[in-house]
């Protein structure tokens, strides 16, 4: 990574941002009927921190109130809303039944291949939540049980993930696209003696086999793991040919049999966990991302209000997965915490037309889209008259999230999908950060393309150099907080000396027991501007961000050197017209062995067996060496800029300066 000294953040820039920044005010009609309105909220929030969060914590319901805003005595194991209780099910359903009763939760656009679509009232909600925590227990998931789950989006997932909540068991999504390996990576680490998912389901009409992908994970998990099967295929699952083991459920038999029964929330002290998720790092080894369940209520419902401006009568839309933070956030618990409509779609965008996106928007009258630069982008690549069939006037408020938008794509998005009526957020947050930090509100400040906007208030978030001085206006340097934040994880999973070492030693006294000494640092390189405006400029650890999700280079790298006749591999990401970067791997191989498709394929294989195929490399790129510094280390920077086609820079450090040409001359014709 940079710290260590390869490359400064300057070098990572991926566009000129800044040079051709143009300034859109908020639409007026958006902020006649916005959420936040009062440009004062900034310097409220400073003088008034850390009560400022109090607002936050007013949103939700306790049992009983918390005697402390912030307790940071023990930094950076800072605590908030101490000795508060409440439980997550009961604010995102329960509360919501007197009123909202009969009103949708969550609206389910499935595949379109049977005409099954669901809306879910809160009140219909509420029955099957208690249902399925009542199975759940039955099942002997005790109060603090981590209980995973590893499905695609369907209603299912997050109604065990609030039946979870309801209980006092936190869970652990895995994406359903993360591999068998991935899996039982996830569930051996979590040591979770439960598994939630499904038969299968589809994609692009085609039924998926996800039980079988289940079963080979599960076979790899260091211990018994009782498993609930959703039936979501139906006979069309039937060629699978799968019969439930000894410890595997069906989900109906088990709503079935506790129809009608009710679960007392479980009072949940405001640092009671919440959720753990994994995310990638720089090691082999994922992260598991600890979230608690006062602070990360707190701080999606007031995001969800203040920055997706979401109201109880909204239909909102979120296209990400739930599978990942962002879907955990803001398509389960923030909108639901505010009582909205929140939609979930099963299917891709581009199936079984690319109209598919707009017409959901157009039939159901969505308020809200939030989505990725990397769908924008392929949405700008189809061309605008997909959207423009249709009605998108019921739209009010755009976001994006995953990665740095480029400023054409977002203008592509403000003029048409919003109709240059709807404020964009660029939300930049991350899985630790629980919810956003770096956006603006969209009724009190401008917008200016490619950037995301001054942080939040009541964060103070600083651009440093190596040395933690604050870099000039403009220049590049390294994103860091400041101080702590109500959503902020709260260590990683059993592990707090790497949580330590992940986020605050860089920029941390970390002997201090001063608050004033620790900065979070995201490992993300920014720049900001005169006004306070970041921009964010990309990872700057040996994390991929590819189509708006992080992949560690060394995941990838062990899953390729463990293909039979690979020696030694490096792993960088390449800029990508529509996935941001993408994953290329330059391979060494044993003696005797070729480069040829044969190989390829099956190192292509390896990685989708040990990750997914969301980390399939966009080339391979065979070389009898790697470019390394005398110390040994290998020059990821200078692959990466091959990888991009750049000019290559000083390369006298060399120890083999010659292989740089020969791996240029290979990837650049292809071979
Ligand atoms: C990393 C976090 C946040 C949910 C989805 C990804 C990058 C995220 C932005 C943005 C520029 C962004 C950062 C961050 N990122 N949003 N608006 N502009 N970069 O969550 O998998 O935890 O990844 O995504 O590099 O560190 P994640």
């Amino acid at each position: 990574m940079n710290m260590a000294g390869e490359a400064d953040p300057e070098d990572v820039e991926l566009e000129a941002h800044l040079a051709e920044q143009e300034v859109f005010e908020p639409p007026a009609s958006f902020v006649e009927q916005a959420n936040v309105t009062d440009e004062d909220i900034y310097e409220e929030f400073e003088e008034n921190w850390p009560e400022c969060w109090e607002g936050a914590a007013d949103l939700l319901s306790w049992d009983e109130g918390y005697d402390e805003v912030l307790d940071d005595s023990n930094p950076p194991f800072y605590e908030w809303f101490t000795d508060g209780k409440l439980n997550a099910s009961y604010n995102c359903v329960d509360r919501h039944l007197e009123e909202r009763g009969d009103e949708v939760a969550l609206e389910w656009v499935g595949e379109p291949v049977e005409e099954e679509n669901r809306s879910i009232t809160y009140e219909e909600l509420h029955e099957e939540v208690n249902e399925f925590a009542a199975a759940l227990r039955d099942l002997g998931v005790g109060e603090d049980d981590v209980v995973t789950m590893y499905m695609p989006m369907i209603p299912e997932l997050p109604v065990a993930m609030l039946a979870c909540a309801r209980i006092g068991a936190p869970h652990s999504v895995v994406f359903a696209g993360f591999s068998a390996e991935a899996l039982a990576t996830r569930l051996n680490a979590a040591d979770s003696d439960y598994l939630v998912t499904c038969d299968g389901y589809y994609r692009r009409g085609d039924p998926l086999d996800h039980l079988g992908k289940t079963n080979e994970g599960l076979a790899d998990a260091d211990h018994d793991v009782d498993t609930v099967v959703v039936d979501r295929l139906g006979p069309n699952g039937d060629d699978f040919g799968h019969e439930l083991g000894d410890d595997q459920y069906d989900y109906d038999d088990l709503v079935a049999d506790h129809a009608g029964a009710e679960v007392e929330p479980v009072e949940r002290d405001a640092e009671d966990m919440l959720f753990l998720m994994y995310t990638s790092g720089t090691t082999g080894q994922p992260k598991g991302v600890k979230h608690t369940t006062g602070g990360y209520l707190a701080w999606t419902a007031w995001t969800s209000q203040a920055v997706l401006d979401i109201k109880p009568e909204d239909t909102y839309f979120c296209a990400a997965d739930i599978g990942w933070i962002t879907g955990h956030s803001y398509i389960v618990y923030g909108p639901l915490a505010l009582g909205t409509t929140s939609m979930m779609y099963e299917g891709t965008p581009d199936y079984p037309t690319r109209e598919r996106l707009w017409q959901i928007i157009e039939e159901y009258e969505a308020d809200q889209l939030y989505t990725a630069p990397t769908a924008i982008r392929s949405f700008m690549k189809w061309g605008e008259e997909y959207p423009a069939n249709h009605d998108l006037s019921s739209l009010r408020l755009l976001g994006t999230v995953g990665e740095p938008i480029n400023p054409r794509a977002w203008k592509w998005y403000y003029k048409h999908i919003g109709n240059e009526e709807c404020p964009i957020v660029d939300t930049w947050w991350q899985t630790e950060t629980g919810g956003h930090m770096v956006t603006t509100l969209p009724a009190v400040n401008d917008m200016k393309p490619g950037s995301a906007g001054p942080a939040l208030p009541g964060l103070d978030v600083e651009i440093v150099d190596t040395n933690a001085e604050q870099v000039e206006p403009g220049r590049a340097g390294y994103l860091t907080v400041q101080k702590p934040w109500p959503g902020m994880l709260r260590t990683l999973y059993q592990n707090d000396e790497r949580f330590i070492e992940e986020y605050w030693a860089e920029y941390s006294d970390t002997d201090s027991d001063d608050p004033e000494d620790w900065v979070y640092f995201p490992e993300d390189g920014a720049k900001i501007d005169d006004e306070d405006y970041i921009t964010v400029l990309g990872r700057v650890d040996d994390v991929i961000n590819v189509s708006g999700h992080r992949l560690g280079t060394m995941e990838i790298e062990s899953a390729i050197v463990g293909v039979e006749g690979v020696a030694e591999a490096a792993v960088v990401g390449g800029e990508h017209d529509l996935k941001g970067e993408a994953v290329y791997a330059y391979v060494i191989l044993e003696e005797g062995y070729d480069g040829d498709e044969e190989m390829r394929g099956r190192i292509v294989e390896g990685v989708e067996d040990a990750i997914g195929p969301i980390a399939r490399p966009e080339s391979v790129v065979f070389t009898p060496e790697l470019p390394k510094t005398r110390s040994g280390k290998i020059m990821r920077r200078l692959l990466e800029d091959i990888a991009n086609e750049a000019e290559l820079g000083d390369t006298s450090t060399l120890q083999n300066p010659d292989i740089v040409g020969d791996i240029r001359d290979k990837v650049h014709s292809g071979d």
